[in-house]
Order: structure tokens, then sequence, then C-alpha cells
């Protein structure tokens, strides 16, 4: 899209008033569980469907009541997802990547967080309590990190979806920085070059 782009951090945060921030963060855990027997899950790595029927990760914006953006994250990750993200706080150190998008005037922060798989399964259980469940967040879905025989099942069939902002960039990032893919899934994947 026309004017998105990545920053660093600094110059994120050097942007000055008349743009606002959001945060928005992957959680993923290890499953060692095989679907059909047979193919490895690898992760559970969570996203949701959003109210405008997109794609994206839970998060949202940092406000005036948010003394730091990690405060705004882990706000908007307990109206979003509900209680069971009391067990856990996404810091600075999860911080991976942030987005501008120009015509909006909003910079978008990126954090990845590894948990438990019983942290995981927490979040999902409580989250149809979350405060915005059914409002913004229609439900939670984890992304299939497989290709079935047919080339097209799993995750290049998941990455058709529309996605909010730079989320699919996102996704496809951290799938790959945080080698959550096998190398055989990744070299079929032909991942587009971002520009
Ligand atoms: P309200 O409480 O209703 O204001 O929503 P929110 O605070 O939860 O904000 P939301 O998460 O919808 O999005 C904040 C901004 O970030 C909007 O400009 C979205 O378009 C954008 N956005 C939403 N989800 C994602 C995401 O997963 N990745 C990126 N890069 N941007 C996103
Ligand atoms: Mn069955
Ligand atoms: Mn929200
Ligand atoms: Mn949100
Ligand atoms: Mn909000
Ligand atoms: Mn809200």
């Amino acid at each position: 899209m026309e004017g998105d782009r990545k920053v660093e951090l600094s110059e994120a945060l050097a942007l000055g008033p008349g743009w606002r921030h959001a945060c928005h963060a992957l959680l993923y855990a290890p499953d060692p569980r095989k679907l059909f027997g047979r193919i490895p899950m690898r992760f559970a790595v969570l996203m949701q469907m959003r109210f405008d029927g997109r794609l994206g990760f839970p998060g949202g914006f940092v406000d005036a009541q948010d003394s730091c953006l990690e405060d705004g994250l882990n706000r908007e990750l307990r109206e979003e997802l509900g209680d069971a993200m009391s067990a856990f706080r996404v810091e600075r150190s999860d911080y991976r990547s942030s987005h501008i998008a120009a015509r909006q005037r909003v910079v978008a922060h990126f954090y990845a967080k590894r948990l438990t798989l019983e942290q995981l399964q927490a979040v999902e259980a409580r989250a149809p309590q979350a405060k915005d469940h059914g409002l913004e967040v229609l439900g939670l879905v984890r992304v299939p990190l497989y290709i079935l025989r047919d080339g097209g099942g799993g995750l290049p069939a998941f990455l058709e979806n529309s996605f909010i902002g730079a989320a699919r960039e996102q996704l496809l990032e951290a799938l790959q920085e945080l080698e959550l893919l096998d190398p055989g899934t990744i070299a079929k994947l032909k991942v587009p070059d971002s520009k």
C-alpha cells in the first residue's frame, strides 16, 4: 500500500503528536501433536478474526491512559483475550518491528511472545469471556504451519485470507525469523519480496 513501510522503533517514537500508536502481539507455543497422526503441528500460533472480517493479531491502540507502549498492549490483550492474559506480560524484549500506515497516520508495533502450550490453551479457553469477544473480536484461530500434499492446503490457503494492515507481513516474518516453519515449507512458500 502506498506510503506503508517499516521503520526503526526510534524513528517511530519520534513521529510526533499527529500519529497514533498501536501494538499487536503474536502469541505462540510449541505443539508436539501430529495432524492425522502424520503431519507435525510444530507450534500453535494465534491470530483473530476481527469485527471487519479480516484476520489480525490481538492488540490495539495505545491510549493516553497507557504510560508506555507495552501498558497499552497488555491492556488491549486483556480486553480482547480475557483474564488468562493476567498470567504473564508482553514486554519490550518481545518487540519485533514497527510498520507505518501513512494514510491513517498510524504506526503499528509488533511483538511476539512464546508461551507454554498450557498457557496458550488457557488463553483460548478464557477468550469467549473477554470484554470484546463477539464485538471487536469474532474468534481466535490457529495458523496452519504445514502444506498439505495438494500443494495449496494449509499455510498457503490460510495466507489467501484478507488481513488487516501489515498483519500478513508480520506473520510471515515472525514465522521465518522465529523458525516456526520447517525448511521444506519455507522453500515451497515462495514468499514474495515485501518491496
Ligand atoms: P478500538 O478499541 O475499537 O479502537 O480498537 P483497537 O484499539 O483494538 O484497535 P485495532 O486493534 O483494531 O487496530 C488499531 C490499528 O492498528 C488500526 O489502524 C488497525 O488497522 C491496525 N491493526 C489492527 N490489527 C493489526 C495487526 O494485526 N497488524 C497491524 N500491523 N496493524 C493492525
Ligand atoms: Mn475427523
Ligand atoms: Mn481492542
Ligand atoms: Mn484490537
Ligand atoms: Mn482500543
Ligand atoms: Mn476497544
